[in-house]
């Protein structure tokens, strides 16, 4: 055996939303949970949410879950799972109505009810009219649910083990989770957690991109650990693109601002989102908005001395309202804008928000990989919930709020399977002979290697890669020349450097770990994207304008061991709904 080993029934890794939703069922059931973090909880990046949460609770106009459902699966293009959709957007008003009672501050209506406003693609009535079915805190919805988590997991007594970062997972030769390799960033030492369940909430991975609204620690840790030890990633085709990040600097600016009555405007002064959905304007769903705005700024309408973005208009609601609603996004704007909302319009761009694909999942939360003639055979001890998952409820395109719906529906999803199983287990698995010897080889190679890579350059250029070769617009030859590129980068990744070895708090060394796990997500997205021959939700091909449900309605499984794809069916059968049939998808 390589490294000391610690024993808990279950072991988190990520502190967001999903961990901390997971650890809380956990640890409310008594399970030996240890929740293991990168940073310290409260600064996962569950806590730059800003809109809100989505559930249907008709506090301001009517609504129902099934008008959510409608909406998830037209905004996902069709490539949603429908059970999953079903389950979470049926699920989300307990959600939310069990966030409020553990503490957290929404806004309110007049009445004293849960304040609601409008987001992209939220609609009544199937696509007739907006509706207000985002459940805010102003615009810091994910800082407050964050918070209210912690605090809960605090008085559960869960085991936080901040800024530790995992490294491996350990399957015994049938392929069943035994635990993970994990480091204490501060001293560097390695440890196994031998585990009954393992759960991923590890988030997104959006650093492979070099303009990103995620945060520098959101590098797709579950994602590479799961790709090295065998499991397929899922759908890692689709990224979306938020369409106001602020121009220069990526910082979201929520879609909020657009729900409170905020506007799109290009150089000539024009509303252009009138021409492109004329029924719902600015809340087209994002992958709609994103290539509108890229189309104005590519036909030389943008705005600024290099027409390279365009202005989200906010005056017009009043200073109170953006006061009280919009505070954070005044501040952001001020600081990374230079300008005051208040007076004028902020400048802005689409920019990587969201990865829709991950590890897939079903609806309980279970991984679930091919097998035989079982493309979804569940793999005992493993679980992953959140952005890092693919449940697959966000398809093609995801919208906004159900991000963190997401979070707390498949996070207690996954936390009470985790207990199930777990019940289920009399005994730890044995831990397999070679334990922690991948982890103990990446290691050794670093600490060997001189004269290599450096991490960080590489990392930049590997960004600089996706961010042109993976875009709002792709074509066939920009796919083909980033799939080659991206596979050399691969190559040379394995020859990284990272100075003096001697030292404990080596960041590149960190960096370095990091970086395999960004390499995962990146060849996985650049090659399925590549073999994509349509055009669905955020993956829009110039050279395959069309969506393809006779060839391509159906979920892509990237193999990275053989650089291989497989594909597997979409869920058409909701859990007691009638199926939603595919429909042209205009707003
Ligand atoms: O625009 C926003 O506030 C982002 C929300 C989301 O991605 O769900």
């Amino acid at each position: 055996m390589t490294f000391p080993i610690r024993k808990f029934d279950a072991v988190v890794v990520g502190a967001g939303g999903a961990g901390l939703r997971a650890a809380l069922q956990l640890s409310q059931a008594g399970i030996n949970t240890a929740v293991l973090s990168k940073v310290f909880p409260t600064r996962s990046h569950t806590v730059a949410a800003q809109g809100g949460i989505s559930a249907s609770l008709g506090n301001v106009q009517e609504d129902n879950w099934e008008w959510h459902m409608y909406d998830t699966v037209k905004g996902s293009d069709w490539l949603g799972d429908q059970d999953a959709i079903e389950f979470m957007t049926r699920n989300a008003v307990d959600a939310v109505v069990e966030l409020e009672h553990m503490g957290m501050p929404f806004d309110r209506v007049e009445s004293g009810k849960i304040y609601q406003r409008p987001f992209g693609g939220h609609t009544a009535e199937h696509g007739k009219r907006a509706v207000e079915r985002a459940c805010a805190v102003a615009d810091r919805t994910g800082h407050a649910m964050l918070h209210t988590l912690y605090q809960q997991n605090v008085r559960a007594e869960t085991k936080f083990f901040v800024e530790w970062i995992a490294l491996d997972l350990i399957r015994n030769e049938d392929g069943d989770v035994c635990g993970v390799t994990v480091m204490e960033m501060e001293t560097g030492d390695v440890y196994i957690f031998q585990a009954k369940a393992v759960l991923f909430a590890t988030g997104g991975a959006g650093r492979i991109y070099a303009s990103s609204t995620n945060a520098f620690m959101n590098t797709g840790d579950g994602l590479g650990i799961c790709a090295r030890a065998g499991i397929p990633l899922e759908d890692m085709e689709f990224w979306q693109f938020h369409p106001t990040g602020v121009a220069g600097a990526g910082v979201l600016i929520t879609e909020g601002v657009r729900g409170e009555g905020g506007i799109l405007l290009n150089s000539e002064g024009e509303r252009f989102m009138e021409r492109y959905a004329p029924t719902v304007k600015d809340l087209a769903s994002r992958d709609v908005v994103s290539r509108a705005m890229a189309m104005e700024i590519f036909e030389g309408r943008g705005c600024g001395p290099n027409k390279d973005h365009v202005l989200l208009k906010v005056d017009h609601i009043g200073a109170e309202k953006i006061m009280h609603k919009l505070p954070g996004i005044r501040e952001i704007s001020i600081q990374f804008a230079g300008v005051d909302p208040i007076k004028d319009p902020i400048p802005v761009v689409p920019t990587t928000h969201y990865m829709m694909g991950g590890i897939p999942t079903n609806y309980h939360g279970e991984v679930v990989v091919p097998k035989g003639d079982n493309l979804e055979t569940v793999v005992n001890g493993l679980y992953a919930a959140g952005e890092c998952a693919c449940a697959s409820v966000h398809g093609a395109n995801r919208l906004g709020t159900n991000s963190l719906l997401d979070l707390v529906v498949f996070g207690k999803s996954a936390g009470q399977s985790m207990i199930n199983y777990i019940q289920s287990q009399k005994e730890f698995k044995e831990l397999p002979e070679n334990a922690g010897e991948l982890t103990k080889q990446r290691l050794d190679r670093l600490n060997n290697q001189t004269n290599g890579e450096n991490v960080d350059a590489l990392r930049g250029e590997l960004q600089r890669t996706i961010q042109l070769h993976a875009g709002v617009f792709r074509t066939d030859a920009i796919l083909k020349e980033g799939v080659e590129k991206v596979l050399a980068l691969v190559e040379r990744s394995k020859n990284t450097e990272i100075g003096d070895k001697s030292m404990v708090w080596n960041t590149a060394r960190l960096e370095a770990l990091e970086l395999d796990n960004l390499m995962e997500v990146a060849k996985a997205t650049i090659i399925a994207a590549e073999a994509r021959k349509e055009s669905r939700g955020a993956h829009a091909s110039d050279d395959h304008p069309e969506r393809d449900d006779v060839n391509w309605m159906k979920h892509s499984l990237f193999d990275s061991a053989s650089n291989s794809l497989s594909y597997k069916p979409v869920h058409t059968k909701p859990l007691t709904h009638e199926y939603i049939k595919p429909a042209k998808r205009v707003y």
